[in-house]
């Protein structure tokens, strides 16, 4: 078996992910992740299974990291570059990709660029995104496992916990479109007869975070005078219905959502490209 030659790693708050190719003669690029808190066992499976690879990491845990791996020869690159790179690199593989756009990266926390074929920038950000999810979920119901929150979720009702603007207007014609989140948790009453029901808590929570990163980036669209949105981070894996949210309000708001195979793996591609 040939050895690898070459790892991409995005170390980042919440996930550690590793883009790599299992020999130099395949097309194809192999992805793993591990918790960021589990950074040892990141770095042993490494070692196990690329002794002789040059590696490059980028994230906010690259340094932590790269101190784990004394015997590799490790480079690291700006967060914002290797994602970007990572993300040129998937749109290869979308038809009619969009030239200029926003990038939205919704990992820990969201991060907003612009970015086209030339250059990118940073817009801005909000520190509602991944990170949020989990932390309200779990404060909320007591569930704090990925995979539990996601799946709950979708059993959901948001209309007992969220107040759209029909809600408000009461059979009136409303300015906006009726069915818009006036208040994500605004229809909770506080006399103790509101729902309790963990789907419906969890649904809202998603509905708080898909919205209000979605609300950042169709303004941040307008600013650069673009109209695709290209979503990545993990916070989307596995998860429809954070996607559907997020795809439903960008078109309602006049924009299109793109959503990239394996862009949670931007940042890592993005590395290994580098390298
Ligand atoms: N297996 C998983 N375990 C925990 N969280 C997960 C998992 N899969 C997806 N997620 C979601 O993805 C989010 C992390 O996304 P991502 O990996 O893009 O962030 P990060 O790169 O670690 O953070 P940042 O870039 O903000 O430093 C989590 O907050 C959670 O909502
Ligand atoms: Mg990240």
């Amino acid at each position: 078996m040939e050895p690898i030659m070459k790892m991409g790693i995005d170390a980042g708050g919440t996930l550690i992910k590793i883009a790599y190719r299992a020999a130099e003669s395949e097309e194809v690029m192999e992805y793993i992740h591990f918790p960021s808190p589990q950074i040892r066992e990141a770095a042993s499976w490494i070692k196990q299974h690329a002794p002789e690879a040059k590696v490059c990491i980028t994230g906010g845990k690259a340094a932590l990291l790269q101190s784990c791996l004394s015997q590799h020869d490790v480079s690291t690159i700006v967060e914002f570059d290797a994602t970007c790179r990572g993300v040129q690199y998937l749109l290869q593989d979308v038809e009619g990709a969009p030239e200029a756009f926003v990038l939205t990266n919704c990992g820990t926390g969201t991060s907003i660029h612009y970015a086209d074929t030339n250059k990118h920038y940073r817009l801005g950000g909000s520190g509602v995104g991944g990170g949020s999810l989990i932390g309200l979920s779990y404060l909320l119901t007591g569930i704090g496992d990925y995979n539990e929150i996601i799946q709950t979720a979708k059993k959901g009702n948001r209309e007992h916990v969220d107040l759209k603007v029909s809600h408000i207007y009461e059979g009136a014609v409303p300015p906006i479109p009726g069915d818009l989140t006036a208040s994500n948790f605004g229809n909770v009453r506080t006399d103790g007869s509101s729902t309790r029901d963990i789907a419906d808590l969890l649904a809202s929570v998603m509905g708080l975070v898909g919205e209000t990163v979605t609300t950042a980036s169709v303004l941040a669209a307008g600013q650069c005078g673009v109209s695709s949105i290209v979503y990545i981070g993990s916070s989307f894996v596995s998860n429809e219905l954070l996607q559907d949210i997020v795809v439903g309000y960008t078109k309602l708001r006049g924009a299109e959502a793109v959503f990239l195979e394996n862009g949670s793996y931007s940042g890592a591609i993005g590395a290994w490209l580098s390298l």
